[in-house]
């Protein structure tokens, strides 16, 4: 195992943040500090992890805290804090209480990790990344959001369950916002090399876009809260390839102005994420539905960031 001295806050100790703080554990990503405004659930969740390594070892030490002094020096910063869906919510009617959220976290984030980078899971969520990269004034390839490595998680599991074929050979990629109009690429996922099309017809593909595009939904309505397995993991993957410099190819919401024709706003478009952050954005070429659709999904975006403005 490689010791390593990063350093990973993850704020909020709620279902994702401390599923994200797990799985961060368990990858050997670094020292992480769980914090939470709640006395005592942070440093519990903390315990009850850091406990767990004396069965599935790992490196990294794991503290909860309230304390944002035990953050300073972060390499990376999840946020997860915000309030999550229950059924019958859109995450767009998160808006107002969350952005308050985020605001006053990244104020912490600032004064405490002037250098970190910056990850978003909160909802919702491009317009939550928009605020966090207000509030810090960080640059654009430093503050990103989680979305697009869950929504094509979920695109990916669906087209492995139909194909009956391991998940590991699936890779999608997935455009626009973290809402109902994001817009999944098939002709941009394959299963082990071979483009979907040549695998599914049209409307069998159709009908996985549209169940990946109600993914979250889909569980908010089984569990009466909403999902946190998937986007802790979207979460840890994204830290893991800035961490470790590995040029992943991810789709996740960063900074496009001239890419895409999206004009600046921060929106699920593919990256690459190694030690700077974002370190570019993967340009496709779109068919003009594809590109009308995406055009739909960031002026839904951009509505929001008006809206939220006025707020921050
Ligand atoms: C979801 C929530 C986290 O998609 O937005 O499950």
């Amino acid at each position: 195992m490689t010791v390593s001295t990063k350093k990973i806050t993850v704020v909020g100790a709620g279902n994702v943040g401390e599923t994200t703080a797990h799985i961060a554990a368990l990858r050997n990503l670094g020292d992480i500090v769980l914090i939470d405004i709640v006395k005592g659930l942070a440093e519990g969740k903390a315990l009850d992890i850091a406990q767990s390594g004396g069965v599935y070892p790992f490196d990294g030490r794991i503290t909860g805290t309230t304390d944002w002094s035990q953050t300073a020096g972060s390499d990376i910063v999840i946020i997860t804090s915000g309030v999550p869906r229950k059924p019958g919510m859109s995450r767009d009617d998160l808006l107002a209480i969350n952005a308050k959220i985020v605001k006053s976290v990244t104020e912490q984030i600032v004064q405490y990790s002037p250098r970190a980078y910056i990850v978003v899971v909160c909802n919702p969520l491009d317009v939550m990344v928009y605020v966090a990269g207000k509030i810090s004034g960080f640059a654009k390839n430093r503050v990103m959001g989680m979305a697009g490595a869950l929504d094509s998680a979920r695109f990916a599991c669906f087209i492995a369950q139909e194909l009956n074929v391991s998940i590991a050979d699936v890779r999608g990629i997935l455009l626009g916002g973290h809402g109902d109009d994001m817009v999944p690429l098939p002709r941009y996922t394959s299963v082990a090399g071979v483009p979907l099309p040549e695998l599914m017809d049209a409307a069998t593909i159709q009908r996985r876009v549209d169940r990946a595009r109600s993914g979250g939904i889909e569980i908010v309505n089984l569990l009466g809260y909403s999902a946190y397995y998937a986007p802790a993991a979207g979460a840890v993957r994204m830290a893991e390839a800035i961490l470790h410099d590995q040029k992943a190819i991810l789709s996740c919401c960063a900074w496009c102005d001239k890419q895409y024709n999206i004009g600046g706003a921060y929106v699920g478009v593919p990256v690459i994420l190694g030690s700077g952050g974002v370190e570019k954005i993967v340009e496709l070429k779109l068919t003009a539905e594809e590109q009308q659709l995406l055009d739909a999904s960031v002026g839904h975006v951009k509505a929001l960031v008006k809206k939220v403005d006025e707020m921050i």
